[in-house]
């Protein structure tokens, strides 16, 4: 009965009404283990009780108040989400793609203040994913995203973990920014290489190009590190964060160094949802659970348990071909039949995904228990054996 929404996405039939932790459940009462978040989002899983009595006290108090006024949640978050990424300051935004757009406006501003207006265009990675509005796409790779919207915004496509490419293709250029995701997710859980991230920091230092990591993904401590550029030691010039910095209400940000900070000034962007009273009280909560709640250490331990697990199927099963990475974004590449193996894993009770077409995709809520993740790999050796069948 959806024929009133539009189609841009292939929906399962099953109707989810409800959750628990890492458990949804139908409208006929069948239970699914999440390895998906919504794509990257429920890190506090479903039902939260520490989310559902926040967001309930704040329902009651006030929702929604603009950027035109103050409230007490907006600062406490960008100030804790600074501090978290080792940067200044926090602009807010509703998705990762309007965090992307921010970043890019960003880029270009900061050019012009230092004197360069002719600096307007991108460098991209081929493998990148940064959103769908015009900007965003721009520097998105896959042609059949960026086709039937033509023409975009200037933006140049290197190879991923290719030093001297990027290096030319940053003298030559001149662009605005550079964006990179450290590890690539819709391209398929690609990680570059820590000393290809330590290269492009270097180059963009050199060339006055501005750093953009999208973490939006990747990070907001997805790895077992804040940001996943941590694990190679390099800080961007802006990192844009969202899916789970809510914990599942709609929210992203740019997260900029100092130098950055002033670039906006007051009437150049702006946004009428975005940093409200609601979804800084469930970041609030999520980052609270992150920190002081051990969940950042939860996600490397059932990271490890997970990735370990994953290496014992590689022995089992040779159509995985290869395990990509860490914390609780992974991968696993398949020699064949991904998308048979994801709906065999629906069918069993298993919610996954597959991106870049071969490879299957997992993002579990952070608060997996070591159990669920136990019965996930079982699940996963069932739905492997029915394919080398
Ligand atoms: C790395 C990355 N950047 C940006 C986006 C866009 O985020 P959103 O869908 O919240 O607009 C995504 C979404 O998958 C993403 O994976």
């Amino acid at each position: 009965m959806d024929e009133h929404v539009i189609r841009t996405y292939a929906r399962a039939e099953e109707v989810f009404v409800s959750g628990r932790g890492a458990e949804l459940f139908d409208r006929d009462g069948r239970r699914y283990l999440d390895f998906l978040a919504g794509i990257a989002v429920s890190a506090l899983g479903h039902g939260h009780p520490e989310l559902v009595a926040a967001l309930r006290d704040q329902v009651g108090k006030v929702v929604h108040l603009s950027n035109l006024y103050r409230h007490p949640y907006t600062e406490a978050v960008a100030e804790r989400l600074a501090d978290l990424c080792g940067l200044e300051a926090v602009f807010f935004t509703n998705s990762g793609t309007e965090a992307t757009e921010a970043a890019l406006k960003l880029a270009r501003k900061w050019q012009r203040m230092r004197g360069n207006p002719e600096r307007t265009s991108f460098v991209a990675l081929e493998g990148g994913f940064h959103g769908r509005s015009l900007g965003a796409l721009s520097v998105t790779h896959a042609a059949k995203y960026r086709e039937p919207f033509q023409p975009l915004l200037a933006a140049t496509f290197v190879a991923a973990g290719d030093g001297p490419v990027l290096e030319r293709t940053l003298r030559e250029t001149r662009p605005a920014a550079l964006i990179l995701e450290p590890i690539q997710g819709e391209g398929g859980i690609r990680t570059l290489p820590p000393e290809y991230l330590r290269l492009a920091r270097a180059l963009c230092s050199e060339t006055g190009t501005l750093l953009i990591h999208d973490e939006v993904q990747c990070g907001s401590g997805r790895t077992g590190r804040f940001l996943a550029g941590d694990h190679a030691g390099v800080k961007p010039d802006v990192a844009t964060l969202a899916k789970p910095i809510a914990a599942g209400l709609p929210m992203g940000a740019i997260v900029v160094a100092k130098g950055c900070a002033e670039t906006f000034q007051p009437g150049d962007h702006g946004s009428t949802f975005a940093g409200g009273p609601l979804a800084c009280r469930g970041a609030l909560v999520f980052l609270q659970a992150l920190t002081e709640g051990g969940l950042l250490a939860a996600v490397v331990e059932r990271g490890a348990q997970l990735a370990q697990g994953l290496a014992q199927l590689q022995r089992e099963f040779p159509v995985i071909t290869e395990l990509r990475g860490r914390g609780l974004i992974q991968g696993l590449r398949l020699s064949r039949g991904a998308g048979d193996l994801q709906k065999s894993l629906y069918r069993r009770g298993l919610i996954t995904n597959v991106t870049a077409g071969d490879v299957l995709r997992l993002l579990p809520p952070y608060v997996i228990t070591a159990a669920q993740i136990e019965e996930g790999l079982a699940i996963l050796r069932q739905a492997l054996a029915e394919l080398a069948a």
